[in-house]
């Protein structure tokens, strides 16, 4: 399948559908503290996506049970949220969400601090964003897509951490994954040019140690090989002319770049 390049209606539709999305991720963020449990996000998540008039993409993915992906310290992505999972003083826990609007997907991702953390998984979470905002710098029309993939693994390889290679981002749409798989790791080939109309979603998945990951009995949860924390962030972006609009920007996250 080719890379789809989107009409201005559908962009429309992404942007409606991606400022819906980061309303829920923010709200999510403000909600999680120690004591609640990672099927209360859940619950939380797939109502607020539902009564914005969305659906929640994740829900039945190839099966997958639940709306919002809910992983905690060692656990990479596709966390299964259950009752049983109390979130404590010190965790970070990353949270997943997709949601459709008029049959147009977004998709983003935020790790959130549990209370106070430690300084290691602070540094990791602020890293791991920031390696985003390193790969898009890249992420314009006539650039290749490996250049985002690539300042995504210098900026992280410098700090000695591990980049995540089983999981990878993608092109987004009228699906959940569309075409190009986006890599953050090195790539040897620069890849197909970008072109304005692209909606990609870039999901750096970085951890304090080996960038090695192995999947549990659940055949779902992601974990680190040597146990090590894991931060993830992504999302939705188009591709333009010039810098690339990021469609899942949160409320706070856009008031603080006016700030800035
Ligand atoms: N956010 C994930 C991704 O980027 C999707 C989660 S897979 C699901 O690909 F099964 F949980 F939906
Ligand atoms: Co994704």
């Amino acid at each position: 399948m080719a890379i789809t390049i989107k009409s201005q209606r559908e962009i429309e539709l992404m942007r409606e559908s991606a400022k819906i999305l980061a309303n829920v991720m923010e709200t999510l963020e403000h909600s999680v503290h120690p004591g609640m449990t990672t099927k209360d996000i859940d619950d939380m998540g797939e109502k607020l996506i539902r009564k914005a008039g969305c659906i929640p993409s994740f829900k039945d993915y190839n099966g997958y049970p639940a709306s919002i992906c809910v992983s905690v310290n060692d656990e990479v992505v596709h966390g299964i949220p259950t009752k049983d999972r109390v979130l404590e003083e010190g965790d970070i826990v990353s949270l997943d969400a997709g949601a459709i609007y008029k049959g147009y997907h977004s998709d983003m991702a935020r790790t959130v601090a549990v209370g106070e953390i430690s300084e290691e998984a602070r540094l990791l979470i602020e890293r791991t964003r920031q390696s985003f905002f390193e790969g898009i710098k890249q992420a314009c029309e006539g650039n290749h897509l490996y250049d985002i993939s690539n300042a995504i693994a210098a900026y992280c390889e410098g700090f000695g951490y591990g980049v995540v290679r089983d999981l990878v981002g993608h092109g987004i749409g009228t699906h959940l994954h569309e075409d190009p798989q986006i890599p953050n790791y090195r790539m040897l080939r620069r890849g197909p040019k970008l072109s304005r109309g692209m909606t990609l979603a870039v999901e750096p998945m970085i951890n304090v140690g080996t960038w090695e990951v192995e999947w549990l009995d659940d055949d779902w949860t992601v974990v680190t090989l040597d146990g090590s924390l894991s931060a993830h962030y992504e999302n939705t972006i188009l591709i333009t002319d010039g810098e690339p609009e990021i469609l899942t920007l949160t409320p706070s996250e856009i008031a603080a770049r006016k700030g800035a």
